[in-house]
C-alpha cells in the first residue's frame, strides 16, 4: 500500500458495515502507527495488538453498548494540540489516569463479564470459527439464490 511519507499515522477500518467489507490482514505502514476503527469486528476473530499503535471500537456492535474499547501503545500519543477536546483519551488519559466524565456503570459490568469469557484459551479461535460458518452459510444462500440477491463485496473481502 503506497502511504504519504509525511503522514502522522496510517488510518483503516477492519469491517466497513456499510459496504460489507473486511481486512483480514493489516495494511503494513513502513514507519507510522497504525490506527484502526475495529467498532464492527472487535472480538469476532484473534487480533495481534501488538501491531498498532491504536485500535479504537464501539462496542455497541458485538458485545456491549454505551462503551467504546481503547487500545493504546503509549508511544504515539503525543501532545494534545491547543484547543483540542479535554476528554480526548489520546489527549489526557494516559498523563492524568483521570476520568473526565461519569463512567456508564452498567455498560461496564457487561463488559466485565463478557472479556473473560472471550478471553479464555482458544475462545478467540472458536469465535472466528463460529463466525466463519455463519458468514458462509450466509454468502451461500446468496450466491445460490439464482440472482435474486447478488453479494456486494469481492468473494476474498467479504465481512463476516
Ligand atoms: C467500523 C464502524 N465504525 C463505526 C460505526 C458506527 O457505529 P454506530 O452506527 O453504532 O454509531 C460503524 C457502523 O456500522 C462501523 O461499522
Amino acid at each position: 500500500m503506497k502511504g504519504d511519507s509525511k503522514a502522522a499515522y496510517l488510518h483503516f477500518t477492519s469491517n466497513n458495515t456499510i459496504y460489507g467489507t473486511e481486512w483480514f490482514t493489516e495494511p503494513r505502514p513502513p514507519t507510522v502507527p497504525l490506527v484502526c476503527d475495529a467498532s464492527s469486528d472487535a472480538l469476532s476473530r484473534p487480533l495481534d495488538v501488538s501491531k498498532y499503535g491504536l485500535i479504537y471500537a464501539g462496542a455497541q456492535k458485538n458485545w456491549a453498548g454505551g462503551v467504546t474499547l481503547v487500545i493504546l501503545r503509549r508511544d504515539p500519543v503525543g501532545p494534545a494540540a491547543p484547543g483540542f477536546p479535554r476528554c480526548s483519551i489520546t489527549a489526557c488519559w494516559p498523563r492524568t489516569n483521570r476520568s473526565t466524565n461519569t463512567p456508564p456503570c452498567f455498560a461496564i459490568y457487561v463488559v466485565g463479564l463478557v472479556l473473560p469469557l472471550a478471553a479464555r484459551p482458544r475462545r478467540p479461535r472458536e469465535i472466528e470459527r463460529r463466525n466463519v460458518a455463519k458468514a458462509e452459510s450466509l454468502y451461500r444462500a446468496i450466491d445460490q439464490s439464482g440472482g435474486f440477491y447478488h453479494g456486494h463485496a469481492r468473494p476474498e473481502s467479504r465481512s463476516r
